[in-house]
């Protein structure tokens, strides 16, 4: 049988990554899981994001994943090194895709880069960014309204606007740049509300199309990539209540994608589905 890539993230985030998967590479077999219970880890410590991340890595490794993707920007920036220096399978994060991808876009030089406080404060994006082209200019914010609101279900509509406009006006008033990374898998969910704040001349980054397309490129040279010819059952994992995260699974995958996923409810540490 097809071993299945591992997708992980705090909440519901990186089910914007996971439909980029199911869109990019069709055959493969996805076994997501958000820590829904927990979310958010921006405002948490590192030792805590660690501790929580292997706890959901454990999880997905009993499922003898053959590759993981941390599609969280927070435990991508705590846990990335370490998870790849640990496992014997490969491991991608969110960040440097989302950086390359910037890079790719940018004409003037000047890029935002607006997350949880966590993936700001690790300075991850800056050395990503800068990594690629030293004389990058960054301007970085956080945005610790935004997680919760979309762990509600709030997505549109005026709270939703009235809380990106009061967000983002820091960066909108003393900032010259034409491209801005949503630095959270979170945040694509509220694309339309950002583009509309922060206007049309700036092109809005999301690093799961990039992110994908890397997760291709590693499948092929670690001679992974499925040979399935069914269409895959994909099997979602939730620690916490699983309604809103049905209903903004529903928002994101169209009703024949959604009815391909198997949702359940994930017990971190004793490693249980209920
Ligand atoms: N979706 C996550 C990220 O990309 C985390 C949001 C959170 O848990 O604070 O950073």
């Amino acid at each position: 049988m097809e071993r299945a890539i591992g997708v992980i993230d705090s909440g519901v985030g990186g089910l914007t990554v996971v439909h980029e998967l199911m869109r990019q590479l069709p055959k493969e077999k996805l076994i997501y899981l958000g820590d829904t219970a927990r979310c958010p880890y921006g405002p948490r410590t590192e030792e805590e994001v660690k501790l929580f991340t292997w706890e959901m890595v454990h999880f997905l490794l009993e499922k003898d994943i053959k590759m993981l993707i941390i599609a969280c920007n927070t435990a991508t920036a705590f846990t990335l090194k370490e998870l790849q220096n640990s496992l014997d399978i490969p491991v991608i994060g969110v960040i440097q895709p989302g950086a390359r991808a910037a890079i790719k876009f940018t004409k003037n030089n000047h890029v935002g880069v607006i997350g949880t406080e966590g993936t700001i404060r690790s300075n991850a994006y800056t050395e990503a960014l800068q990594t690629i082209k030293a004389d990058i200019h960054v301007n970085a914010l956080a945005c610790p309204l935004f997680v919760p609101m979309v762990e509600k279900g709030i997505l549109t509509g005026p709270v939703a606007t009235s809380v990106v406009e009061e967000s983002i006006l820091p960066m909108k008033q003393k900032n010259h740049m034409d491209t801005l990374i949503l630095g959270c898998t979170h945040y694509p969910l509220i694309k339309d509300t950002i583009q509309e704040v922060i206007g049309e001349h700036v092109t809005i980054i999301s690093s799961s199309e990039e992110t994908a397309r890397e997760t291709s490129t590693i499948l092929e040279v670690h001679s992974l990539l499925s040979r399935e010819e069914n269409v895959p059952v994909h099997q979602f994992y939730a620690t916490g209540e699983l309604e809103i995260f049905i209903e903004i699974a529903k928002t994101i995958f169209q009703e024949s994608n959604f009815n391909m996923l198997k949702i359940k409810k994930a017990c971190l540490g004793t490693n249980q589905e209920v």
